[in-house]
Formats: C-alpha cells, sequence, structure tokens
C-alpha cells in the first residue's frame, strides 16, 4: 500500500515550514519522509505502542507501513484531525495573530473534562515510553473539539519527563513564544491564556500536581502575574 503513496508523493510538494521530515499530505494518511523517520527495528513497537494508546482512547496516529528506498525512510502515518494547534511564527502578520487569537479563544472556552482528557493523554503516552515534544505547536492537531498528539519518539524516560507535563502543556496552550510575538492582541491574548492556566491549574490539582511549581515555571518570560491566575480557588 505504501508504494502507491509514495510513488504519487513524487510529483508533490512536501509541507514547507523547516521541521526535519518531509511530510507529504493524502486526504487519508500522511507520508513521512526522511533520516529522522524511526528505523525498521523501532518501527514495530512504535506500531504496537501507538495501536494500544489508539484503542485505550487517547488522541494519537497509528503508523501504517514503512519501508525504505533507495536508503530513504518512509512511513505511513493515520492523518491527524485538524490542523496545528498554533501556526509559529517570528514575526506574525495581523492576521496570523487574529488566528493565534481565535485559537486562544476557542481553547479558553473549553470545559475541564476537555483540559483533562488533553492531560491524561499526555500522560498516558509518556507512560508507554513515547516522549512528547512541547517545543512547536506544530506537534499538536487541533480541530475544535479535541488535540491529537504527533511526533512521537520513544524514549522510555517517563521518570523524568513526568513531572514537566503541566508546565510544558502551559507553555503549548499559549503557543510558546508566540504570545509576546502577537503584539497587536497582546492583551487580549493574555486574557485568554490567564483563563487557560486556570483550567490547567485546576485540572493539575486534581492529579496532585505540585501547582506551586508549576506557577514558577510556567511562566518564564515572567511577563505577567500568574498568581492572579489561581488566587480564585487556591484559597
Ligand atoms: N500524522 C500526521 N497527521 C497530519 N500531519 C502530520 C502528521 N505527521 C506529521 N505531520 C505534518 O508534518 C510535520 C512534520 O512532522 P513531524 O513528525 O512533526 O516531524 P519533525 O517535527 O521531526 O520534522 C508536522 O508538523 C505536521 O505538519
Ligand atoms: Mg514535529
Amino acid at each position: 500500500m505504501i508504494d502507491k503513496y509514495i510513488e504519487a508523493s513524487k510529483k508533490m510538494d512536501a509541507l514547507g515550514g523547516g521541521s526535519n521530515k518531509k511530510c507529504y499530505v493524502f486526504d487519508d494518511a500522511v507520508l513521512l519522509k526522511g533520516s529522522f523517520v524511526n528505523k525498521g527495528e523501532e518501527y514495530q513497537i512504535r506500531k504496537e505502542r501507538l495501536n494500544f494508546l489508539k484503542q485505550n482512547g487517547v488522541n494519537v496516529c497509528t503508523v501504517l507501513e514503512n519501508a525504505t528506498i533507495n536508503g530513504e525512510r518512509y512511513e505511513l502515518q493515520e492523518k491527524a484531525k485538524g490542523k496545528e494547534l498554533f501556526h509559529q511564527e517570528y514575526s506574525p502578520t495581523l492576521e496570523e495573530q487574529q488566528n493565534f487569537l481565535e485559537t486562544l479563544d476557542s481553547l479558553s472556552s473549553k470545559d475541564l473534562s476537555f483540559y483533562e482528557k488533553f492531560l491524561n493523554d499526555w500522560d498516558k503516552i509518556l507512560q508507554m515510553g513515547f516522549d512528547v515534544d512541547p517545543s512547536k505547536s506544530s506537534n499538536f492537531f487541533y480541530d475544535g473539539e479535541s488535540i491529537s498528539f504527533i511526533d512521537l519518539n520513544i524514549t522510555n524516560n517517563y521518570d523524568v519527563r513526568r513531572p514537566w507535563m503541566l508546565r510544558e502543556a502551559a507553555v503549548v496552550l499559549r503557543g510558546g513564544g508566540l504570545l509576546w510575538q502577537c503584539k497587536d492582541v497582546f492583551e487580549e491574548a493574555k486574557e485568554k491564556v490567564k483563563i487557560i492556566y486556570q483550567k490547567i491549574g485546576k485540572v493539575g490539582l486534581s492529579l496532585g500536581e505540585d501547582i506551586e511549581e508549576f506557577i514558577l515555571y510556567a511562566d518564564p518570560y515572567g511577563r505577567f502575574d500568574l498568581q492572579e491566575c489561581f488566587k480564585s480557588y487556591k484559597k
């Protein structure tokens, strides 16, 4: 099956955007290409673990098939629903800033169960030995209903990664440094981010997280007072 996608990809443009892997997007799947695509021996383990997660309702994309042709590695994956959570740009245009605000608006209107699902999925993914890379919003897809995780590699590093989960989730849900790039919508965006942080904080509390630590690290730029967000329920 993968052969037909590889053949078709030769007449297609890969997604741009400074990532490691080339990605060819089809209606029903994506084809990834490049040296960062997992080696054959890791492929079966990833496939089994991703299937297990999927069967347990976690929002991941399963891998369908892989191939190495003339030294090029390919992997066919189920296509994630929606689009990149945020499109990170160094100097976003006004339109891009408004898109950012719209996504924040959508996220901030979600109820706590949305955040519980996001964090529980993240935890289960880590438990299966995968690493979640929070450094790029492009590793998270959002369709207005739920967030899916892509770009998952096995590191078997649960004990190291898990304590960072809440802080990393906070950074992901504000688009990393994008908040400070979106100068024209900054004040409005900041208010949305505060609502999002209140919600992650509430879910975090019920997960037994150390909220003081979260507050300390969630805002590395220190430009707005996270303490404010938590006052409402810390008392
Ligand atoms: N399963 C998928 N569904 C939809 N798009 C994907 C999928 N996998 C990858 N992509 C697209 O290709 C890009 C690069 O893939 P990714 O696995 O994140 O590789 P890397 O970040 O290492 O280059 C992603 O940011 C995304 O836009
Ligand atoms: Mg990626």
